[in-house]
């Protein structure tokens, strides 16, 4: 699955994209029939005990990606340029896009920002490495400005996602964006547009996998929870050590034939 592929998705059918970490998680996405697969920086959130995105580390999401690269055949990865990473120079930004391809295996890199971006944009893409914008909430500096609050602010958000556009990026994450405004901008823009909390017109929708797993007690509000993983593994431990401490498992009868 190419950048070019997906781009050629506006405003056909809506698609799905989840977030994974690992090649198990990986391979029931990709089972799932979803084919594009993002190693966000919310590794940092929902597998590292980061309570934000900042610490995640280049290194990381190399890591990351190569175990997604490991768990599937076809789909398209992008991975989370992490805080850092891009931000001090073009030349800094390209090389960090060239090792998540190279090292990763990633198919298309993803940034924070919008025309303050353009410049990091223009030079990824003008390299050959596809990329994708992300505009409205943006973790990495959300103690900036208004943190994780919806963005409402319209001429702003117009201009980022032209300048995004105008740069090279091949699609777009619309993070917690009014809807009205991810409706205008998914009419304005040519490349599809990702929403997440934004709305139902975007051409794409993101989630991340914990919440759409149910694995932390808590979610975002606009995230829909497709199942309840957290407390059912916590069963399955309470039953598998419950079965040690009163004999149960394993049984008395030895099982002759190993799992290879
Ligand atoms: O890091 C991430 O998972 C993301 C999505 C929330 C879009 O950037």
């Amino acid at each position: 699955m190419t950048a070019g592929a997906i781009k050629r998705r506006k405003g056909k059918a809506h698609f799905p994209i989840a977030t994974a970490y690992d090649a198990p998680f990986a391979q029931f996405v990709e089972a799932a029939g979803i084919d594009v697969v993002l190693v966000g920086d919310s590794v940092g959130n929902v597998v590292l005990g980061f309570d934000e995105t900042t610490p995640v580390t280049l290194e990381s999401i190399i890591y990351h990606t190569q175990a997604v690269a490991r768990g599937t055949t076809r789909a398209h990865i992008m991975a989370d340029m992490p805080f850092g990473s891009y931000q001090v120079s073009n030349e800094d930004a390209l090389r960090s896009a060239i090792r998540l391809v190279k090292e990763g295996g990633a198919c298309s890199v993803k940034l924070e920002g919008g025309r303050d971006q353009a410049e990091r944009i223009r030079a990824i893409t003008g390299a050959g490495i596809p990329v994708v914008g992300h505009i409205g909430v943006t973790p990495q500096t959300a103690g900036l400005g208004p943190g994780f609050k919806m963005r409402t602010h319209r001429d702003r958000l117009i201009d980022d996602a032209r300048s995004v556009e105008v740069a090279g990026a091949y699609a777009i994450v619309l993070e917690v964006v009014d809807y009205e405004i991810s409706r205008e901008i998914t009419e304005l823009l040519s490349i599809p547009t990702i929403g997440i909390g934004s709305g139902p017109q975007c051409d794409a929708q993101v989630l991340v996998l914990h919440d759409i797993l149910g694995m932390y007690p808590h979610s975002p509000s606009f995230a829909k929870r497709y199942a309840e993983m957290g407390s059912l593994a916590t069963k399955a431990l309470q039953t598998y050590a419950q079965e040690v401490r009163d004999g149960v498992f394993p049984p008395a009868m030895q099982v002759a034939e190993r799992v290879p």
